[in-house]
C-alpha cells in the first residue's frame, strides 16, 4: 500500500475537549423550546456528529438525521447539483437544521447540499464541520461552527478516510505517501 500513518495532528483528547466546546457553542445560540435537527453527512461525519449530540444537554429537543450524498460539478460549473444515495427521513421544513461535517475542503458539497436543503424551507439552516481546510476551498461557504482548521495536509481517523480505510482511529493523524 503507497500510504502510511504518520504523526498525530489532533489527539483524541484534544478532539474530544474541541467537541464539548463546539456543543457549547451550539447550546448558547439555541433555542431549547424549539427542535433542532442535526443532519450528518455520511459517511465521514457520522463519528463527529454522535460524540457532538452526546455533549448536547438532556433537556434539548435534539433530532438526529443523516444524509448520504456525492457532489458533482467543479469551480467552473454554477450549477452544481448533489446527487442523492440517502436521503433524510425527517422533515425540516420549518425546523432548526445544523448540517454536520468532518470536513470542509474545496466547499462544493457543502453549498451544493445548502442550496438543496433551504428548498425545503427550514426556519433556520447552519453549518458545523470539526475540520476546515479553509485554503482549498473554491467556493464560499459560511461556516457556523468549527473545530480546527487545518493545513492543507491528507489526514485520517475520526471519520476520515483513505480509500475507506482508518476511518476508526480515535486521534486524527498524518497521512505518510510513499
Ligand atoms: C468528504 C467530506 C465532505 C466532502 C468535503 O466526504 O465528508 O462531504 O468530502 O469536500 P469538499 O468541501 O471538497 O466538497 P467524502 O466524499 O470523502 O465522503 P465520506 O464522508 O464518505 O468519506
Amino acid at each position: 500500500m503507497p500510504y502510511k500513518l504518520g504523526e498525530v495532528l489532533l489527539s483524541r483528547e484534544t478532539i474530544a475537549k474541541r467537541v464539548k466546546e463546539v456543543a457549547d457553542e451550539i447550546v448558547r445560540d439555541s433555542n431549547k423550546n424549539e427542535p433542532l435537527v442535526i443532519v450528518g453527512i455520511l459517511t465521514g461525519a457520522a463519528f463527529f456528529l454522535t460524540d457532538l449530540v452526546r455533549e448536547l444537554p438532556e433537556d434539548m429537543d435534539v433530532r438526529v438525521d443523516f444524509m448520504s450524498v456525492a457532489s458533482y460539478g467543479d469551480s467552473t460549473e454554477s450549477s452544481g447539483v448533489v446527487r442523492i444515495f440517502h436521503d433524510l427521513k425527517t422533515n425540516i421544513e420549518g425546523k432548526n437544521v445544523i448540517v454536520v461535517e468532518d470536513i470542509i475542503d474545496s466547499g462544493l458539497t457543502l453549498s451544493h447540499l445548502l442550496t438543496l436543503l433551504k428548498g425545503r424551507n427550514p426556519a433556520s439552516l447552519k453549518v458545523c464541520v470539526l475540520l476546515d481546510k479553509a485554503e482549498r476551498r473554491k467556493t464560499e461557504v459560511k461556516v457556523d461552527y468549527c473545530g480546527f482548521s487545518i493545513p492543507d495536509k491528507f489526514v485520517v481517523g475520526y471519520g476520515l478516510d483513505c480509500a475507506s480505510m482508518w476511518r476508526h482511529l480515535k486521534d486524527i493523524k498524518y497521512v505518510i505517501e510513499e
